[in-house]
């Protein structure tokens, strides 16, 4: 399509109008679009040789989390990102533009690649706080993180333990950072039963019923209340639309259960945990 060169009709602006969300700027464009408009849309519009692409707004950017530490990659900023791609109800395939865009990226071109960096809603956690993290998907990338900087931590002193719930499909497809995953939570790592760490993982596709992270976080029931009693902060991140309403189900069963209190406690003891910033949530859809 011609938009980079080729001037917009006054239907076009007519068009724009019926989608601006700010008021003045719909005003505008109708007022451009309408009989009393025509001379200054001439002046504005063919007079200035405006094009499409230069009426449209520019890309949304789109956020990740960084899953790399500081302490362990100085200099560098590792991303954990899923290829988005889709087959729409007229099986026309649709696919994501900047994850697809980054995976058909070669490292050896040296393309430049335009970043920012902002606060997440994750604050790193100080190394003496033991943590429970509930990470399914890509879900795992700021916790990847959070362990290589506990690890690095453990050589200058004992950091605390961390429980790590991670979920994928299949095992054999797409067990994200498995070596990673399996070597901390060894030889007393962060993750590692030695040290009162854990790591479990969810393949919710390897068997006829669904098995997520909430189910083995029912299952560690006893070990999750217990780290909470013993100060843990409680960080859930991921993908899907309804897996942290259902992981706070989960965790207030888990008190509810452990804790010997009824649910609507259990409720006001997990938002007491929020308020003083004892657990936090990043997800996207
Ligand atoms: C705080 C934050 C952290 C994030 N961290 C990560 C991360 O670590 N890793 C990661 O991979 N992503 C992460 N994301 C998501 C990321 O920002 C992008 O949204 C994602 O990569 C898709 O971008 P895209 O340009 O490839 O897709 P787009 O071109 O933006 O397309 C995505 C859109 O396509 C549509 N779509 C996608 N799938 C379907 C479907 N099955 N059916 C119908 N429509 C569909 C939806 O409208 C969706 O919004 C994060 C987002 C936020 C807000
Ligand atoms: N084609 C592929 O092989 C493939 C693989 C991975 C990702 N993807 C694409 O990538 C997108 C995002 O990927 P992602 O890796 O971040 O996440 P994801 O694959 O969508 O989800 C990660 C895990 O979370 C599970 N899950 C779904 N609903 C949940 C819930 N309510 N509570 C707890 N867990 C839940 C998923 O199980 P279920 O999906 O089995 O329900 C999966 O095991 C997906 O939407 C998909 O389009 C494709």
């Amino acid at each position: 399509m011609d938009i980079a060169s080729a001037s917009p009709r006054c239907y076009f602006f007519e068009v724009m109008s019926v989608f601006a969300t700010a008021e003045h700027e719909k005003e505008r464009l109708q007022y451009f679009a309408s009989p009393e408009g025509r001379d200054d849309l001439y002046q504005y519009n063919q007079k200035e040789r405006r094009t499409v692409l230069e009426l449209v707004p520019p890309l949304k950017t789109r956020a990740f989390s960084i899953s790399s530490s500081p302490s362990a990659h100085p200099n560098q900023v590792h991303l954990t990102v899923n290829v988005v791609s889709w087959t729409t109800p007229f099986k026309r395939k649709r696919a994501g533009l900047c994850s697809t865009w980054l995976a058909g990226l070669d490292p050896q071109d040296g393309v430049y690649i335009p970043a920012w960096f902002c606060k997440g809603s994750l604050p790193p956690p100080p190394a003496s706080i033991p943590l429970v993290l509930v990470g399914p998907g890509t879900g795992c990338a700021p916790f990847r993180g959070f362990v290589e900087e506990r690890a690095t931590q453990d050589m200058s002193g004992a950091a605390a333990p961390i429980m790590l719930f991670f979920g994928c499909r299949n095992e054999e497809n797409d067990f994200l950072y498995k070596d990673f995953w399996l070597s901390h939570a060894q030889n007393a790592g962060p993750l590692s039963i030695a040290r009162g760490g854990g790591f479990f993982v969810a393949f919710s596709r390897d068997q006829p019923q669904k098995v997520y992270v909430q189910h083995k976080m029912r299952e560690q029931s006893e070990w999750v209340w217990d780290l909470i009693l013993e100060g843990a902060s409680i960080y859930v991140a991921g993908s899907s639309t309804k897996m942290p309403s259902d992981v706070m189900s989960a965790l207030e069963e888990i008190i509810s259960k452990e804790a010997g209190v009824s649910r609507e406690t259990a409720v006001l003891q997990l938002r007491r945990l929020e308020k003083n910033g004892r657990y936090h949530v990043e997800a996207w859809s």
